[in-house]
């Protein structure tokens, strides 16, 4: 399975924080929230990604994450010249696809909670064994600021609505998106929307009248925060603050990840973690390399 990472957009809610700077590159505490999506990637064990992001921005990413072998990963980079939609990304990552199955995650999407690695695992075996779509819903107070989806009682999606002014149901979908082989061509027949825009809701719509979405819903105590408007963005470093300092651990610590998944060695792991200087994080990932945290179930 390969996987997109989708951080483009002009990020105008956060004026005048993104007049030059990518959203995805802003910190999110201790890191670049761009760290956060592409472990939610690495966790589901998708080694070959692509970056999609502006022109003025994709530069940024390439100085970030280079070409990922630091993180045991394979990263490429494309440009989204306008905001034309998220369904867009599988056009522009249509080579980079090829006849492969295909996640998405958008660039301020944050996931957090136990079992996730878990809930990844079985999105990506429903996509690559069954050729089923996955999306994810998560009970929200405001539906109408997302995409919402409508369950019935066995948990069958049965209606999808983007940005609905009066939500059938609370369930919002987050912005990640598990999708089989052949999801570019899809991609190719999905009309323009009313606000102009390639809709990922549209495109999930096409699966759902196949019969072939898959909708699983995070539970209580699970964390997805997008993080695009002012107050998300602190409410995302809270987050992540409070977590990693009660716990001693950190969330998206994307060597780590590597090293857990075994595609990159401690000696590697040793060498990346100077590169961080004496920061939290490269502190970190030499105690992780000294071998003193301690697991337990899916804590990354
Ligand atoms: O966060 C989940 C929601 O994301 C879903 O519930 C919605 O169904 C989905 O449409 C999307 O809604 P947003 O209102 O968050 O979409 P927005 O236009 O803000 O774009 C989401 C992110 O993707 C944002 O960081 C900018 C980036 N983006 C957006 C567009 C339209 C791109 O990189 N390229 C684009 O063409």
């Amino acid at each position: 399975m390969k996987g997109i990472v989708l951080a483009g957009g002009e990020g105008t809610r956060l004026y005048p924080l993104t007049t030059v700077t990518s959203k995805q590159l802003l910190p999110v505490y201790d890191k670049p929230m761009i760290y956060y999506p592409l472990s939610t990637l690495m966790l589901a064990g998708i080694k070959e990604i692509l970056i999609i992001s502006t022109p003025h921005d994709i530069d940024r990413f390439k100085s970030l994450l280079g070409d990922g072998s630091r993180f045991g990963i394979s990263l490429s980079y494309e440009i989204q010249k306008d905001p034309n939609g998220l369904a867009e990304a599988f056009i522009i990552g249509e080579k980079f696809i090829g006849d492969d199955s295909c996640a998405m995650i958008l660039g301020d999407n944050i996931f957090y909670g136990s079992g996730f690695r878990g809930i990844l695992k079985e999105a990506v075996r429903l996509a690559e064994e069954d050729k089923v779509a996955t999306i994810f819903g998560y009970y929200v107070q405001d539906p109408e600021r997302f995409g919402v989806v409508t369950i019935d009682e066995a948990g069958k999606p049965v209606r999808l609505v983007e940005k609905p002014t009066k939500p059938e149901s609370n369930y919002a979908v987050t912005g990640l998106y598990f999708f089989p082989s052949g999801v570019s061509d899809r991609a190719r027949k999905v009309e323009r929307s009313a606000r102009g825009e390639l809709e990922i809701t549209t495109l999930n719509q096409m699966y759902l009248d196949e019969e072939k979405l898959h909708v699983k819903i995070f539970g209580r105590g699970f964390a997805w925060i997008d993080a695009g408007t002012m107050d998300s963005l602190i409410d995302a470093a809270d987050f992540v603050r409070i977590i990693e300092n009660r716990q001693g651990i950190m969330i998206a610590s994307l060597e780590e990840i590597a090293y857990i998944n075994r595609w990159i060695d401690r000696e590697k792991l040793l060498e990346v973690s100077e590169k961080y200087g004496k920061s939290p994080y490269g502190e970190h990932l030499k105690t992780v390399a000294q071998g003193r945290i301690h697991y337990e179930g899916n804590q990354l």
